[in-house]
C-alpha cells in the first residue's frame, strides 16, 4: 500500500479509525516499522537521547535530524513522515523556520514537519511554513524545548487554568493553519476536551485514549532505551534484554572458542589448495 496522504488521516478522524504513530530514526527500524503498517513514523528530536546519547533534545541539529529522517525514508518509502524540528531551528525568525522545514521536504523527502510550543509567535512561525506550502503539525502539552519555561519535564494540562490555555494553544495552532496537533503529557480528561474543542485531528502521546491516534517512542516500547521510562509508556517487548544476552554469548565463545565453527562460520576452499596451505603451515 502507498504512503498515507494528510486527507486520508483527516477522514480516519472523521470515522474514528485511530492513527498509529512511532518514532523512528534510523533505516533498519523504519523498514520493520514499516511492515507493521504504521500510519506514521516521527523522526523526533528524541534521537538526541535515543541515538546520540544525549541527556536532552538540545544539543540536535538540523544536521542531525536531516540525516536520521534520510535513514528512515530509506527504511520506510511508503510511509508518512514527520520531521521534528530542531530546538532552535525555528525559533528566531519565520525566514529560519522556513529555510529549516524545507530542508526536510527537499533533502529528506519528509511529507511535513512538526514544531513545539503555543502561543503568538510560534502561530507566527506555523504561519510562516504553511504559507510556504509546508504542512505542520502543532505540538503541545510537556514539550521538552521549553522544559525551562515549564518548569521541568512535568505533565501538563493537570489545571483548570493551565487546561484553558492549552485549549487556547490549540484554538490557535489550528486558525495558523497546522493540519494537526500532537498533545504529550496530560490527563486523559485533558486530551479528550482538546480533541472536543478542535476541528483538526488530534493526536497523542501520554494523553489519554480520547485522541485521534497514539505515538510512541519506539526505543521505550520496545524495551530499548532504559535511561528512563515516562509513565505513559507500555513496554511490547525487551529488546535491551535480547542484546544484552546475544552480546555476552558472543563475548563467552569467542574467549573460549566456541565461535567461530570453521565448518559453519568460514568459507570453503579446494580440498587440494588447503592440503597444500597447512604443508606450508606445518613447515613454517
Ligand atoms: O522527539 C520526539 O520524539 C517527540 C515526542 C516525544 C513527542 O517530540
Amino acid at each position: 500500500m502507498g504512503r498515507k496522504t494528510i486527507p486520508d488521516f483527516v477522514q480516519m478522524a472523521k470515522d474514528g479509525d485511530k492513527v498509529t504513530w512511532i518514532t523512528g530514526y534510523d533505516y533498519l527500524t523504519a523498514k520493520y516499522e514499516e511492515r507493521a503498517g504504521m500510519d506514521m513514523i516521527l523522526v523526533g528530536d528524541s534521537l538526541g537521547m535515543v541515538q546520540l546519547g544525549y541527556e536532552t533534545t538540545f544539543p540536535v541539529t538540523m544536521d542531525d535530524a536531516i540525516r536520521c529522517c534520510q535513514a528512515v525514508r530509506r527504511g520506510a518509502p511508503n510511509t508518512f513522515i514527520v520531521g521534528d524540528m530542531p530546538y532552535m531551528s525555528y525559533q528566531i525568525s519565520n525566514e529560519q523556520a522556513i529555510e529549516n522545514a524545507g530542508r526536510f521536504i527537499k533533502e529528506a523527502d519528509c511529507d511535513c514537519v512538526k514544531l513545539e510550543g503555543g502561543g503568538p509567535e510560534i502561530c507566527e512561525r506555523i504561519k510562516a511554513i504553511t504559507g510556504a506550502g509546508i504542512m505542520v503539525i502543532g505540538h503541545i502539552g510537556l514539550t521538552p524545548q521549553f522544559a525551562a519555561q515549564l518548569g521541568g519535564y512535568k505533565a501538563q494540562g493537570k489545571s483548570t487554568d493551565n487546561i484553558k490555555k492549552l485549549l487556547q494553544y490549540a484554538e490557535d495552532i489550528e486558525k495558523a493553519g497546522a493540519w494537526s496537533l500532537l498533545v504529550e503529557g496530560v490527563p486523559a480528561v485533558t486530551g479528550k476536551i482538546i480533541k472536543k474543542k478542535c476541528d483538526f485531528p488530534v493526536y497523542g502521546i501520554g494523553a489519554g485514549s480520547h485522541v485521534d491516534g497514539q505515538l510512541i517512542i519506539y526505543a521505550d516500547m520496545v524495551g530499548y532505551y532504559d535511561d528512563f521510562t515516562p509513565k505513559f509508556v507500555k513496554k511490547y517487548a525487551n529488546v535491551g534484554e535480547v542484546l544484552q544476552g546475544a552480546f555476552e554469548t558472543y563475548v563467552k565463545e569467542v574467549k573460549e572458542g566456541v565461535f567461530p565453527e570453521d565448518a559453519k562460520h568460514a568459507y570453503k576452499i579446494d580440498p587440494e589448495v588447503e592440503k597444500e596451505v597447512e604443508g606450508w603451515i606445518e613447515k613454517m
